[in-house]
């Protein structure tokens, strides 16, 4: 089954053709990062107009790079759900029109739950059950995934997303944005012992927290002592950030006895992250999904392949389909046996 995946949840426009829910013929990303740049993050009315100039060219180029045309297209997945509302109506009109037109069906994808399914187009042996770790700029829940469409939050941030923390101390740091791929450069060339950032635990329990941190870096930036370079800041902010991704992670792996963890949205794409991730897993006979850079920021095959498991299996959200800027993962529908 050919099916044409849109994404309009945030800054991206994405469109990509997906068979089957596995293979990839195209994943085209137009990015708005230029337009962004100088506002320090999105802002939603020029992502919203922006959207609208650049989705039926980023449409055409799906089609056109999968060697497709639109008659083979059998079903339509669009991002709906929980992103900037301006934003997810363009995808979403754009999609009701098109599947009006060809009349095909066409299904609304939570956004955190094409995260996880991205993980599916990168590693084809990963099998339910398995804890999920998405964390992007918005999100930084822990998922406990039993079934397609079946998925129970563990853990989630009490305030920051980790994303969030990388763009917000990239910014003092005198980064560009998206700080997080920035941080993860610089870092490169630091010595994260030189400048040491607390771990922040909340409570007993899984959840994160990642707003002290960014605080702990803007006061530390005030006052840095000479012989410690904003390299090794980056990297100590790098530090702090993955070792608790990583932590709590395996521990809600061994936690629900799953043999899998799959790591999804913009921060998987953080070198150190799949590093200390494969490491933490590999020493507990944990295997691990991480998804290639592409595939775990915002893209729409992991919408077409998330989409593709309810399309395949008949169900229509049809004309009425809508869209919300909030959402909880739980509330996701299981997909019909
Ligand atoms: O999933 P995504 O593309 O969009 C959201 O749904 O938020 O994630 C974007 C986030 C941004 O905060 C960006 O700084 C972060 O992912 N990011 C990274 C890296 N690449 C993107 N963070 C750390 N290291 C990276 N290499
Ligand atoms: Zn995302």
């Amino acid at each position: 089954m050919l099916v044409l995946g849109i994404e309009t949840s945030c800054d991206d426009t994405c469109a990509a053709v997906v068979r089957d829910g596995r293979e990839i013929l195209s994943n085209v990303i137009a990015s708005q990062d230029h337009l962004h740049q100088k506002f320090g993050g999105v802002v939603p009315e020029i992502a919203c107009r922006k959207h609208v100039e650049s989705l039926q060219p980023t449409i055409r180029e799906a089609l056109e790079r999968a060697e497709v045309s639109l008659k083979d297209i059998q079903g339509i997945a669009v991002t709906n759900r929980p992103g900037l509302i301006g934003a997810l109506i363009t995808g979403v009109s754009a999609a009701k029109a098109m599947a009006l037109t060809l009349e095909v069906p066409i299904v609304g994808v939570h956004h955190l739950e094409s995260h996880i399914w991205a993980n599916f187009l990168a590693e084809r042996d990963l099998q339910f059950p398995f804890v999920s770790l998405i964390v992007s700029g918005g999100h930084t829940d822990l998922v406990l995934a039993r079934a397609p469409g079946d998925y129970t939050l563990l853990a989630r941030t009490a305030d920051d997303a980790a994303g969030e923390c990388f763009d917000k101390s990239a910014r003092a740091l005198g980064l560009g944005w998206p700080g997080g791929p920035a941080v993860d450069r610089l870092a490169r060339e630091g010595d994260a012992n030189k400048a040491r950032f607390p771990r922040a635990r909340v409570g007993d329990g899984l959840d994160f927290s990642f707003s002290g941190l960014k605080t702990a870096v803007l006061r530390y930036l005030d006052s840095r002592p000479m012989d410690v370079s904003l390299a090794d800041v980056a990297a100590g902010l790098q530090e702090a950030i993955v070792d608790v991704l990583v932590a709590n992670t395996v521990r809600a792996a061994e936690a629900c006895g799953v043999r899998w963890v799959a790591v999804g949205g913009g921060v998987a794409a953080n070198s150190l992250l799949k590093e200390r991730m494969r490491e933490a897993c590999d020493e507990r006979g944990i295997r691990l999904a991480i998804p290639p850079g592409r595939l775990c920021t915002d893209n729409a095959a992991m919408v077409a392949a998330a989409g593709h498991w309810r399309l395949e299996r008949g169900m229509d959200d049809g004309l009425e389909l809508d869209a919300f800027a909030t959402e909880p993962l739980a509330d996701v529908r299981p997909v019909a046996a």
